[in-house]
């Protein structure tokens, strides 16, 4: 366990903004998550890969750094393997290993930022799959009195961006390693997402493979989002809302292109980066932050500017949706 209270925040968020804290502290294994307990190293606040925070303040508090490494075969079959990976290991880092390994289940989250222990936190999703497709069960200390939990998938509680670790749980638990389930071939794609299809055909492959998938969705995440390596974003700044359909058919009155997408029988999703788009809001920017170009659910930072920057413009644009549409659309990034 080592900690440094002189280190900048700024590389520890993919938003790239800098903030005072009370000493950040890396961890590498389990017991050193029980050094900072023991040693009473409170209050603090855990960061993985940095990839959906935005950091609007100086943080009271110590930062604990996942930083567990490792990808270990736990089980397999003639089916499936199960992998067991460290949290502060990197999404895409699995997501590149799993494909040298020819496994599938998770190819369509290839290059989202962000570290392995964030992705069942977050639910992270994309282009039709969510981590929790092939999610078996990840190991867990609590902050409290440093006992090891493990939490399968309904224990995990996940929904659409969500998870126990975002509501009742938040903040009570370090996410240790995480127990994916993935499939030998032969794989079953998810090809329903209409770009992945238009590149692989424009590419004349008509067999694809988990590592085709894979590449045409790098192609498509490298055309519509901002590398935070080179304009720091966190990805989607806002969930996709999802309306009654009597509020939606009476919007379309107004807005006949509005797109949806079924939810159940009474309610639809919409995309929330057409409702900013129809706002105006696309390309402009606010002191030193914007919203992206290509894509209006994604917020960026130009550079030298502070992270309540971003919290300003987010609310402009969620009062505008507000009054447009008459939707409230909320914050899928955490807000520290
Ligand atoms: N759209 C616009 N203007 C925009 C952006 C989107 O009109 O500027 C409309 C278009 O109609 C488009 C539709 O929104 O057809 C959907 O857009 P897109 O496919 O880009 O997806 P999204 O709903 O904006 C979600 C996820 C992304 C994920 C993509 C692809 C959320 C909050 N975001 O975005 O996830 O990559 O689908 O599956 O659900 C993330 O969570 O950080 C993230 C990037």
């Amino acid at each position: 366990m080592d900690s440094k209270n002189n280190i900048s925040l700024k590389p520890f968020n993919t938003f790239g903004f800098e903030v005072r804290h009370r000493g950040l502290i890396t961890i590498h294994d389990e017991n050193d998550i029980k050094d900072c307990l023991k040693n009473q190293i409170t209050p603090f606040k855990i960061i993985g890969g940095g990839s959906n925070i935005l950091l609007t303040r100086d943080i009271d508090a110590y930062v604990l750094h996942n930083a567990i490494k490792g990808i270990q075969i736990v089980k397999e079959d003639d089916r499936h393997v199960w992998v067991t990976i460290g949290g502060g290991e990197l999404w895409h880092d699995f997501m590149l290993w799993s494909i040298d390994k020819n496994l599938g289940g998770l190819e369509n989250l290839s290059l989202i930022p962000g570290s392995v222990g964030a992705a069942p936190m977050q639910n992270i999703g994309a282009y039709g799959v969510e981590q929790d497709a092939c999610f078996e069960y990840l190991d867990a200390i609590c902050l409290e009195d440093g006992e090891w939990t493990r939490f399968d998938k309904t224990a995990c509680a996940f929904g659409y961006r969500e998870s126990v670790f975002k509501s009742t749980l938040k903040d009570q638990f370090f996410i240790t390693r995480v127990t994916y389930r993935l499939d030998k071939p032969p794989h079953q794609l998810h090809l329903s997402y209409g770009a992945i299809q238009d590149i692989l055909t424009s590419q004349n492959i008509t067999q694809p493979t988990i590592h085709d998938v894979s590449a045409a969705v790098i192609q498509i995440r490298q055309s519509k989002l901002p590398d935070p390596k080179e304009l720091g974003n966190a990805g989607s700044f806002f969930k996709n809302p999802v309306i009654s359909k009597v509020l939606y058919q009476s919007l379309t009155n107004d807005f006949p292109a509005l797109p949806h997408y079924p939810v159940s029988d009474t309610h639809v999703k919409v995309p929330a980066g057409w409702l900013i788009e129809h706002c105006h809001f696309k390309g402009k920017s606010y002191k030193h932050v914007g919203v992206h170009k290509n894509q209006a659910l994604v917020i960026v930072h130009y550079g030298h500017g502070e992270g309540h920057e971003v919290l300003e413009l987010a609310q402009q644009i969620q009062t505008r949706v507000r009054d447009t549409f008459g939707i409230d659309i909320i914050p899928e990034v955490n807000i520290w």
